[in-house]
């Protein structure tokens, strides 16, 4: 499936792009599950949506249901939202309140403390040897980072905050844990996860893609920084009105491995998470989190941002859609990259074969 010629780095100037059964296979589907997206950080949500003890979100991380929720204690805890009596679910909105402090299976009813504990268990009283200890939630490593809520399947990942160290710095003034989360929208993409990550790591495409963007940004000056795990995209901006108007400040568009991406624009952070759901397919969830959600001017200014996203990702996701045609097709293995507007797609396939290479490793 992977050959070890394929996990070679080149430098860029000489690289191809990664091979394109890389981006159709149902193995490399279940591979990146289990090796890419159970090993790293994973963004579930925002503090802003956990602020009483019971508030929880949910979220799927490498195909399995997750949960975060705020004890009572004031801490974050994570666990897979999945009951031990017969695998029901437990939460089963995106975000919410629980009852009773409770989480409630919602299959036959047994209920769990926020600390993960088994407590309601009805019509058990004749199982025997039956311990209510041995079936309290199975926790999941958590981290919070600006107000980012993040979870990590691996039970000994590095520390996110030595993964993302230069981005407060970087952003400052800006904060991202005082912003309100304010909507989510999810898109339901036919491309492999691969897809729109690495669209989402040029701007090579803008002018051809993204006309109406193209007026906005002074795409040709175009700047990637990369970083060990992260990179960022800065672009000059030009022409006036634009909704990213110069006085409003800087711009930055972070990619975090693998599949995470923070938009942060002066009062607005739109984050977004590349789900794998098949080799040809994934969900994009793009939630949206602003410093004011509730005057008539902030309201205006969201709803202006959310309709010119849509536009912006409606062109992205005919763009993916057809990309992965191409790659799926007979006249395509592999190509080469633009040392100018390329170097974050590169980035991301290297770290992308790193990840793949500890994977291997590990397998032996
Ligand atoms: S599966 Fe949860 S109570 Fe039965
Ligand atoms: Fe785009």
């Amino acid at each position: 499936m992977i050959r070890l010629s394929d996990l070679g780095i080149q430098p860029l100037e000489r690289s191809e792009t990664i091979p394109s059964a890389w981006y159709t296979d149902a193995e490399m589907h279940d591979f990146d599950e289990e090796h890419v997206m159970a090993t790293t950080w994973q963004c579930v949500g925002h503090s802003s949506q956990l602020k009483e003890p019971g508030d929880y979100v949910t979220a799927t991380v490498a195909n399995n249901p997750v949960v975060a929720l705020r004890d009572k204690e004031g801490g974050v805890k994570a666990y897979y939202n999945v009951c031990k009596h017969r695998g029901g679910p437990l939460a089963t909105e995106a975000c919410g309140h629980l009852r009773k402090g409770v989480l409630q299976c919602q299959y036959h009813g047994w209920t769990y403390l926020l600390d993960g504990s088994l407590r309601g268990v009805p019509r058990f009283d004749r199982t025997d040897l039956f311990d209510k200890m041995d079936f309290g939630l199975t926790s999941i490593k958590f981290a919070e980072w600006e107000g980012l809520l993040f979870v990590n399947l691996d039970d000994e990942p590095d520390p996110l905050e030595d993964q993302l160290a230069g981005i407060r710095e970087r952003i400052a003034p800006q904060q991202l844990g005082t912003k309100q989360f304010h909507s989510r929208v999810a898109y339901d993409i036919a491309c492999n996860w691969k897809v729109y990550v690495d669209n989402f790591l040029e701007g090579y495409h803008i002018p051809l893609v993204h006309p109406e963007l193209a007026t906005m940004l002074d795409y040709r000056n175009y700047v990637t920084e990369t970083h060990p795990n992260y990179s960022l995209q800065h672009s000059p901006l030009k022409g006036e009105n634009n909704l990213y108007s110069t006085d409003r400040g800087e711009v930055f568009y972070y990619w975090i491995f693998p599949n995470i991406m923070l938009n942060i624009l002066p009062g607005r952070l739109q984050i977004n998470r590349v789900v794998p759901v098949a080799a040809d397919r994934c969900e994009v969830i793009f939630d949206f989190y602003y410093d004011d959600v509730t005057s008539p001017e902030g309201l205006k200014t969201i709803a202006e941002d959310l309709d010119f996203s849509e536009r912006v990702q409606q062109e992205d996701i005919g763009i993916c859609e057809h990309v992965q045609r191409g790659l799926a097709s007979r006249a395509y293995d592999r190509g080469r990259f633009s040392v100018d507007a390329e170097e974050g797609v590169y980035h991301f396939q290297c770290l992308l074969k790193e990840a793949y290479r500890q994977a291997l490793e590990g397998q032996d």
